[in-house]
């Protein structure tokens, strides 16, 4: 590629271009080479949980088939990975005893990825906690922070002459409210008193990893967290659709935000989750301070725009109205203005100096066709115009260095079992064979051109 191409992309030189992935949700060997039990084993164990009974036992094999997962990456272009460690893998109980072999197969993996030039970036939880740190109370245990701190000093003492993007935590918001308060994730608590505690605790976690690597790391080390982050509006402008999509917003992105750039959470947001059985308690003198330790990077996952209304009854909870726009399997809509606005709008305000866009990506039914191959020029197109957003923004002056399309290959999709296939490559599950989709050759056209082969919107 030459310099004009370079400068024509609209990418600056040096983009990362990859995928992300989930332990859960690619490793399986679920029981295997001394790993403790973590709450997605139990949960999906859990009669009537999971669509169809489905579970990670399995998932894509990734943990035996790992070597070609990486070739097929290098094979796409990609020169950057957001992977995920098993928290149970490393410390069965959750903290103190090492499973040496647990983070062999991570070292094994790192090194896999550096010597096909793939930039490892590894996420430390992405969901699966230790079920015996469930047991003492999970999230809603401030002692679970500290043993996330004993899982990161773990890896980084391991790791952190190999691996230099670190990203602590994977959506804390999806983690407090779809698992405590609608039960949809583990550990399927209904128990909306647990939103504060559990956000808190996340939060308070991830001030303690980043200090954590950086005390453990031989070097200078890129350290970050990953956001659910996308456009919410309300349905209405009814003021208590107004204030419904305000609450709902908050809860699900901007106490994150706020807490880890501004030291505070927002005064509103913490009255209502005080008002439905939160207590404040749980915020100790110093945590604030600490939960904005500075990070290198805001990672933002995004899919799509929620519109939101005040549900019936004395107190209203926010709902998701469903728009009439293009849904993908998932029944999100495909908004991918809602990148470059979310893009522009977080990087204003708070002024990350880095951000990367850490997931985005779409579920179709896919299938293959008699001549073996996969079509799904829905999700090339939408894939298109998302990259086109992120270059919009860039722009307009956003430092985006990077982007991760979920997933690399169709995997457990949590609640929703094998059905949503997200990834740029097939899953053949009975027989695990991989299958790139066109949108995977078309990924790692855009990768290997860093994006000059996109069009104009
Ligand atoms: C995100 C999760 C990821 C995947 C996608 C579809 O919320 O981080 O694991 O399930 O959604």
């Amino acid at each position: 590629m030459n310099g004009q191409q370079r400068m024509a992309s609209g990418f600056p030189e040096g983009f990362l271009w990859g995928t992300a992935t989930a332990a859960y949700q690619i490793e399986g060997a679920h029981t295997e080479d001394g790993k403790g039990e973590s709450i997605w084993d139990r949960f999906t164990h859990t009669p009537g949980t999971i669509e169809r009974g489905e579970t990670g036992d399995v998932a894509a094999d990734h943990y035996h088939r790992w070597q070609d997962d990486l070739d097929l990456m290098s094979r796409l272009n990609l020169n950057a990975y957001r992977f995920s460690v098993a928290w149970p893998r490393i410390l069965p109980d959750g903290y103190g005893r090492v499973n040496e072999a647990g983070l062999d197969f991570y070292s094994r993996l790192v090194d896999g990825m550096l010597a096909r030039g793939i930039e490892p970036f590894l996420t430390l939880y992405h969901w699966d906690l230790p079920q015996a740190l469930q047991d003492r109370g999970g999230w809603a245990n401030r002692d679970t922070a500290k043993a996330f701190a004993d899982l990161a000093a773990t890896a980084a003492r391991r790791l952190g002459d190999r691996v230099s993007h670190w990203i602590t935590l994977n959506e804390p918001g999806v983690a407090s409210v779809l698992g405590h308060v609608t039960g949809e994730h583990a550990p399927g608590a209904h128990e909306p008193g647990l939103i504060l505690p559990v956000s808190h605790h996340l939060l308070v976690s991830h001030g303690m990893a980043t200090q954590a690597i950086r005390a453990e790391s031989p070097r200078p080390m890129s350290v970050g967290i990953t956001l659910n982050t996308g456009v919410v509006e309300p349905a209405s402008d009814r003021e208590d659709d107004v204030v419904a999509a305000r609450l709902f917003e908050g809860v699900w992105q901007s106490m994150f935000l706020e807490a880890l750039y501004r030291k505070a959470y927002p005064d509103e947001i913490l009255t209502v989750l005080q008002m439905i059985g939160g207590s404040a308690d749980v915020i100790l003198p110093g945590d604030m301070e600490l939960i904005a330790t500075p990070t290198d990077f805001l990672g933002v996952n995004y899919y799509t725009r929620m519109i939101i209304r005040a549900g019936a009854g004395s107190t209203p909870l926010p709902e998701i109205v469903t728009p009439g726009g293009p849904l993908t399997e998932m029944g999100w809509e495909v908004y991918p203005q809602g990148l470059r606005d979310l893009l522009i709008r977080v990087s204003a305000t708070y002024k990350p100096g880095v951000m990367y866009v850490t997931e985005n990506g779409a579920a179709y039914p896919d299938m293959l066709n008699e001549r073996g191959e996969v079509a799904d020029p829905d999700r090339l197109r939408y894939l298109e115009r998302h990259f086109l957003a992120a270059r919009e923004a860039i722009q307009a002056g956003v430092p985006l260095k990077g982007y991760f399309v979920w997933s690399f290959m169709d995997n457990f999709e949590w609640a929703k079992g094998y059905r949503p296939r997200f990834g740029v490559v097939y899953t053949d599950f009975p027989t695990q064979r991989r299958i790139v989709k066109e949108s995977g050759r078309f990924l790692a056209e855009i990768a290997a051109t860093n994006g000059a082969a996109l069009g104009e919107e």
